[in-house]
């Protein structure tokens, strides 16, 4: 946990500027990123800045989480005219993109192809997204802003336990992949922490992004690398995918919720409309606490609801016709709401039960608040460890195996056990859904700024998180982080608990409204958090302690 700098007390020199970083906090899933981002405002950076530097040194430090071949995104507020705004950096699928590249001639999904290899990966987001926040929002040239980055890929850093386990559990599947193999393992093995890892072709990719902007990553040598190597990885990519790819501002999802107002991510994310719709749907209930076997029911059955909905209606909306509007409206969470029972769970429609989806390890979050009110809340993928193994040579970008986040037919569920329908089916240039929920909450008390990896628990936890803070009369960010965590997605018909989480008592209520309870083997999340109090102005952050455990 890393918390911001407590104010200076003597010189009124010190103070002024003790005080001016007090103001301002970093919360993410590295020490040597929220330090970069610390190092950045020191610098004169806004939150902006901070936030690229943050971003940066994460796709250098967790490159089993996100990366330049990855995509993301950016939820941000600026202070001076509240100006809000969601930066999707989704990764987009290629113009060559054939069902036949992901279905057999029988119909069956080729095993792998949207996890492993140049098929799985799409078109990279992430370096578009530092471009355009730091011109467009931030103070500093990118070049300064990546030079954190830069520095931690070209001279290494020692990798920490988190690590060398995710490395472990992914050793076979790098092993089979040189490039890959020859950057992330320690002489073809799995390093032990504390081992150097330095990524020199990346300190020189990064490099080149902070000079030329997108086109040192989209255009020239470093595109030619990516494209040859995924099209030798059996993918199908051209060069004019790399050069077309765009960023696209989209306005976020707003919702007040009692006396808070919500702001979280539009769609390519579905996340903030479940999010959105959960609320709405609590608001016609008296709850007060969402860990009560009694309120779980109805954030459950919420959940559900908002899951299902997901399945039947989300995709690109650029692509297809989203019932966004009426989704997300009061007289249809009315509608939905009045369909809960409280004293007995609703069957899902597809009651089958799957195995456990990926972890949590294999994205990440940063949230940062400045002195000025400027915020940032950002999540950053690659998809599942260490995405789909293809690194391009020479560039040392390790690309995403986002394709696996379509929906390849309506009975075949993606990793993470989400179902959808054909609405996010595959479709060249199109972004598939995401579950990543950058939000903002807004109160009399402060400003919270959060988000989390989790694949579909991501959106469990931001409700939780949500619920929490807006019932709490006091701000209590470890608690909030901290708490135990529950998950429901409509399909499988199943309650996760977190391990521990839940005691015999809460799971027997539970049973007894007829929920099917099943224990997680592993906590889940790694939730990253700041809150800027209106009263005092100070600003604090947490980080979930399971990101050091997971
Ligand atoms: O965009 C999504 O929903 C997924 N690619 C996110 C993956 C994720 O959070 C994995 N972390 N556990």
């Amino acid at each position: 946990m890393w918390f911001a700098l407590a104010p200076g007390l003597l010189n009124p020199g010190i103070a002024a500027a003790a005080s001016a970083e007090a103001q301002a906090a970093i919360a993410s899933a590295h020490p040597l990123a929220t330090a970069a981002g610390h190092e950045i405002l020191k610098r004169g950076g806004n939150a902006f800045d901070a936030a690229v530097a943050v971003a940066a040194v994460l796709a250098v430090v967790e490159p089993y989480a996100s990366g330049l071949g990855g995509g993301g995104l950016w939820l941000l507020h600026r202070a001076a005219d509240g100006h809000q705004v969601m930066v999707d950096a989704r990764e987009t699928a290629p113009a060559g993109v054939k069902p036949e590249l992901y279905i057999d001639g029988s119909g069956k999904p080729i095993r792998g192809a949207t996890t492993q290899g140049g098929r799985a990966a799409a078109i990279p987001g992430a370096p578009a997204a530092l471009v355009h926040v730091a011109r467009n929002y931030g103070a500093l040239p990118l070049a300064e802003t990546l030079a954190p980055a830069i520095r931690h890929a070209r001279d290494g850093f020692p990798v920490d336990e988190r690590y060398a386990r995710l490395a472990g559990l992914r050793e076979r599947f790098l092993q089979a992949r040189p490039e890959a193999a020859h950057i992330f393992l320690d002489d073809n093995h799995a390093p032990r922490p504390g081992w150097r890892l330095r990524q020199t072709e990346l300190a020189a990719t990064l490099e080149r992004l902070g000079k030329e902007g997108n086109r040192g990553f989209y255009a020239g040598d470093v595109a030619e690398a990516v494209v040859a190597a995924v099209n030798r990885a059996g993918g199908a990519w051209q060069l004019s995918d790399l050069t077309g790819y765009r960023v696209i501002e989209r306005a976020p999802l707003r919702v007040q919720y009692r006396e808070a107002i919500i702001t979280t991510a539009a769609l390519t994310s579905a996340g903030g409309i479940a999010l959105v719709q959960s609320l709405q749907m609590l608001e016609r209930f008296e709850t007060s606490d969402a860990r009560s076997p009694r309120d779980a029911h109805l954030v459950i059955e919420a959940l559900r609801r908002a899951f299902r909905d997901r399945a039947a209606y989300l995709g690109d909306a650029d692509f297809v016709a989203v019932p966004v509007e009426r989704l997300t409206s009061k007289a249809y969470a009315a509608q939905q709401a009045a369909t809960i029972d409280p004293g007995a769970a609703t069957r899902s429609e597809a009651p089958e039960r799957g195995p456990a989806p990926a972890g949590s390890a294999n994205t990440t979050h940063l949230s940062v608040v400045d002195a000025a009110g400027n915020r940032v809340a950002a999540t950053l993928t690659i998809n599942l460890l260490f995405g789909s193994g293809v690194v391009a040579r020479g560039t040392g970008v390790l690309l995403n195996n986002e394709m696996d986040d379509f929906t390849l037919r309506a009975d075949v569920p993606n990793s993470f056990r989400l179902r959808g329908g054909e609405a996010n089916a595959i479709a060249p240039g199109k972004r598939p859904l995401s579950s990543m929920t950058p939000t903002f909450v807004e109160d009399a008390k402060g400003v919270l700024v959060l988000g989390t990896p989790g694949g579909s628990r991501i959106v469990s936890q931001l409700l939780l998180a949500v619920l929490d803070y807006v019932h709490a009369p006091a701000v209590d960010l470890e608690a909030i982080v901290g708490a135990p965590r529950y998950h429901h997605q409509w399909w499988p018909d199943r309650v996760e608990a977190e391990p521990e989480g839940f005691p015999a008592p809460w799971r027997a209520a539970l049973e007894a409204k007829g929920h099917r309870l099943e224990s997680a083997r592993r906590k889940w999340g790694n939730m990253q958090v700041v809150f800027k109090s209106k009263q005092t102005g100070v600003a604090q952050a947490v980080s979930d302690p399971r990101g050091s455990t997971d």
